[in-house]
């Protein structure tokens, strides 16, 4: 495995018309991460190399969050990635990916942006969309993958590649969790023994918002507020918990919800100082 700092030392470890299989990540890289990296490694093709990125990208905080304090881990990272069947390790710092203020940005569209985290983090999937288009330049994939964990960054991107019409297929893949349930997340290391112990109540509330469903409560608005006050009473400050279409996040209609339209329920609530997400597919 090789570990490359710059664009050009990336291009000549990739070589010549070879494309590649790749996974973008901010580092401080845990199972959910190396999951991703081991479907990169079985989906790329004879001769391509997977390639994985550490970069903690500035452009997606704003200026109150956690963007100085986030945990850069690249020695462990480093030792984790060889044996998930990693090549390539492309760890530019910031003067490499952005050597001058970015002025040029991508702004996704705000039916899909502006909703859910993006309402809650202005600007962040401007920050998310800019680094990985970039990022898609520089490494040149065949086929990228990102987590579900992350589900609407995963849609905004996935329509970003087919609106430009890059030719770079989009893959999704599985959240990982802890053994209790809780999904894996670097800003988890963030949190004290006790918030730990209660972080699992996040991704409880959301099968509780599944069983609902499943026994047939068709009360959006009422199961949404049930897991909101579950939160807030357990000592969360919740941004959201949002049953929504699967194909782009509206609210559905009760002809759809009749109908059996695919939902999702999106979930993010802090617990302390540090916030978390999570979602089901119902
Ligand atoms: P980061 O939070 O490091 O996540 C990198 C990738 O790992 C994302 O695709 C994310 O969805 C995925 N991931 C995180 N936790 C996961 C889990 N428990 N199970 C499965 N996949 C998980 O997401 C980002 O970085 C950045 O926004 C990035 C796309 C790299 C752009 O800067």
């Amino acid at each position: 495995m090789k570990v490359v700092h710059t664009i050009a030392e990336l291009r000549a470890a990739i070589g010549g018309p070879q494309r590649a299989a790749f996974v973008p990540t901010m580092g401080n890289l845990h199972e959910g991460h190396l999951a991703l990296v081991r479907q990169a490694k079985s989906l790329a093709r004879a001769g391509e190399p997977v390639v994985v990125s550490i970069f903690v990208n500035r452009l997606q905080f704003a200026p109150h969050e956690d963007f100085d304090r986030y945990p850069r881990t690249l020695a462990r990272d480093c030792e984790l990635l060889e044996p998930a069947g990693c090549d390539i390790v492309f760890a530019p710092d910031e003067r490499e990916l952005y050597p001058e203020p970015q002025g040029y940005k991508v702004n996704p569209p705000a039916e899909l942006a502006d909703i859910l985290e993006g309402h809650f983090r202005p600007g962040f999937f401007t920050g998310v969309c800019t680094v990985v288009m970039k990022l898609f330049q520089i490494v040149q994939p065949r086929v990228a993958v990102f987590g579900q964990k992350d589900y609407q960054q995963l849609m905004v991107l996935r329509r970003m590649a087919q609106q430009f019409a890059l030719p770079i297929e989009v893959v999704g893949g599985q959240t990982r969790r802890a053994d209790d349930g809780l999904a894996l997340s670097s800003r988890n290391g963030y949190l004290s023994a006790d918030e730990r112990a209660e972080a699992v109540t996040l991704s409880r509330v959301l099968r509780a918002v599944r069983s609902q469903l499943d026994g047939g409560d068709r009360d959006l608005a009422k199961i949404e507020q049930g897991a909101l006050d579950a939160l807030t009473a357990r000592g969360w400050k919740p941004d959201y918990v949002a049953i929504r279409r699967r194909a782009d996040l509206q609210v559905p209609t009760a002809e759809q919800l009749a109908a059996g339209e695919p939902l999702v329920v999106l979930a993010a609530a802090k617990l302390g100082a540090t916030r978390l997400i999570d979602n089901l597919e119902l």
